[in-house]
């Protein structure tokens, strides 16, 4: 009798901690894999947004623009006032060469070029190269800075 319950009291104790172990296994095991399954899930939408952000073109930023455009282009051209540049206000979809009273080059008078998005990325990337023999010795060549300046002149057209 006093064996046995020294033995039974043995098996207690050895199966106490063991039954211990299979709660802490019951309890933290979902934890541990809840936790790695939301760690997986943080690393793939990390993955793709920089996936995404690398594919898709960055949205045009016209208060960018304006601050390139003070820094860039001010020096020649202003919205409202005609310098070594012709005005800029209501650039965008307007004709080439047709602010009044400023004096263009015969070779921007007679382009005829309609001022939107892609002739003003073509003329602020080389504009020798739309309009030869122009007076506009300037280039923007960082593509992300033309898209916002052309973003910033279509304000000014508004
Ligand atoms: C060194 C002076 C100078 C700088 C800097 C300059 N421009 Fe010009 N820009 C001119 C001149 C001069 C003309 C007229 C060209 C001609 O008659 O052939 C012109 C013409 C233009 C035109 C055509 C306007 C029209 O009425 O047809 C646009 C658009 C233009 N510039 C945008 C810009 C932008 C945007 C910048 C800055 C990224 C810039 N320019 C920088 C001198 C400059």
């Amino acid at each position: 009798m006093r064996r046995s319950k020294v033995v039974a009291a043995a098996g207690h104790a050895l199966a106490c901690p063991a039954g211990q172990a299979k709660r802490w296994q019951a309890q933290t095991l979902p934890t541990l894999c809840l936790m790695r399954s939301t760690a997986a899930a943080v690393v793939l939408s990390v993955v793709l947004l920089a996936a995404a952000s690398f594919a898709m073109p960055q949205a045009a930023d016209p208060a960018k623009g304006k601050e390139v455009f003070q820094r860039r282009c001010g020096g020649c051209h202003s919205p409202d006032r005609s310098m070594e540049g012709p005005r800029l206000r209501g650039v965008y979809g307007r004709r080439s060469g047709s602010a009044p009273g400023f004096q263009y080059s015969e070779a921007l008078k007679n382009a005829k070029i309609t001022w939107n998005d892609g002739a003003l990325d073509k003329w602020l990337s080389d504009t020798e190269a739309l309009v030869p023999d122009n007076d506009m010795t300037f280039r923007v060549p960082n593509p992300d800075e033309r898209r916002d300046i052309i973003a910033y002149l279509k304000t000014l057209s508004q």
